[in-house]
């Protein structure tokens, strides 16, 4: 199977009425480009953000083309989001979602609260099929298999993808079974294999030092930043495809926190991890890439370097300088 390469067909410029009019007008985004391709000149006169309008449009419901940034376009996906659309009874949740996630990269969701950043990421391991009323439209591939086609068996496919929700969940049983858990239910019962992919999985998870003398005890006496790394590690212990992370630092103090955040540095390479984040510092310290959702859509998709300091679109300069949200 040929490796799926991000291109950005999303990427398009912008429609007309979305385009700054008038004689003062910002250049086009399509001028912006053109600067682009001649980066002396383009130091002098380019300028940021160059579309504005993007959040007006979803007021009159209109359902906007995502800015994909061109750096996306070297990248390998693990995950292709193709046209995903969520509904929960009659209300739509999700707009025709087009994202593709890179292999062996941090790549981060941001937005403002009930703008669809969970419910994105449960739709990749079909957590949503469980809430009673939902219904999703298009697709999503992991490694270029459907997740939503009907032959999908989601037991399996669950076990592709490791998820890492924001309150930590050990299981009241041993940090070893805790960590050994997706072997076990796959019949693994080789002890040598157990303990080394405990070991592994733990020093993945920065956690090794500190439980190595105490892998026999309950995992509920761990710290709470001690169980989340712990839950990190039942997730790689599997070897996932990709790694869903929603909001894993948001109940843990500034010390856990940091240990997660240079966690994910060194995942990065390793894992493919798409993680949701109300932090902006945390998705400037450890996200490669980042997209900016409000109201159900994704506004914005680039490096998280061009994402915090010279988007294409106004409204995602608003929102990561905190003028709303
Ligand atoms: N089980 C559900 N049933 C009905 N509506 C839901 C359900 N879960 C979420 N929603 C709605 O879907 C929208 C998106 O919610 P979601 O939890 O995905 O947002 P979020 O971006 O993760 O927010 P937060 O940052 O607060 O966690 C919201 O309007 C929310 O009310
Ligand atoms: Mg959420």
């Amino acid at each position: 199977m040929a490796t799926p390469h991000i291109t950005g067909p999303q990427s398009q410029p912008p429609s007309p009425e979305l385009r700054p009019g008038g004689s003062d007008a910002r250049p086009s985004l399509a001028d912006a480009r053109a600067e682009g391709a001649h980066p002396p000149h383009a130091q002098r006169v380019r300028r940021h953000p160059v579309i504005t309008g993007r959040l007006q449009a979803i007021a009159r419901g209109e359902v906007v083309p995502t800015e994909t940034h061109p750096a996306l376009a070297g990248e390998e996906a693990v995950l292709e989001i193709d046209h995903f659309s969520l509904w929960y009874g009659s209300k739509q949740a999700l707009f025709d979602i087009c994202l593709r996630i890179p292999r062996g990269k941090v790549t981060a969701l941001i937005g403002p609260s009930g703008c669809g950043k969970s419910t994105l990421l449960r739709s990749v391991n079909r957590l949503n099929d469980l809430i009673h009323g939902v219904r999703q439209a298009g697709d999503m591939r992991l490694n270029g298999d459907s997740i939503y086609d009907r032959s999908v068996d989601v037991i399996e496919l669950r076990k592709r993808m490791g998820m890492v929700f924001q309150k930590s969940n050990p299981f009241p049983m041993s940090i070893f079974e805790n960590v050994v858990y997706p072997l076990r239910i796959d019949g693994v019962r080789d002890r040598q294999l157990l303990a080394e992919v405990c070991e592994r999985s733990l020093r993945g998870a920065a956690l090794w030092d500190e439980v190595k003398d105490r892998l026999h005890e309950n995992a509920l006496e761990l710290s709470g930043g001690q169980q989340q790394r712990l839950c990190i590690a039942r997730a790689i212990a599997a070897e996932p495809e990709v790694l869903l992370m929603d909001e894993p630092c948001s109940a843990l103090d500034p010390l856990a926190t940091g240990k997660i955040e240079d966690l994910m540095r060194e995942l990065r390479g390793n894992y493919s991890v798409l993680i949701v984040t109300h932090n902006m510092q945390q998705a400037s310290r450890t996200a490669d890439y980042t997209a900016f959702m409000y109201l159900g859509q994704v506004i914005e998709y680039g490096p998280t370097t061009d994402i915090f300091t010279k988007p294409f679109v106004k409204d995602t300069e608003d929102y990561v300088t905190g003028r709303f949200g």
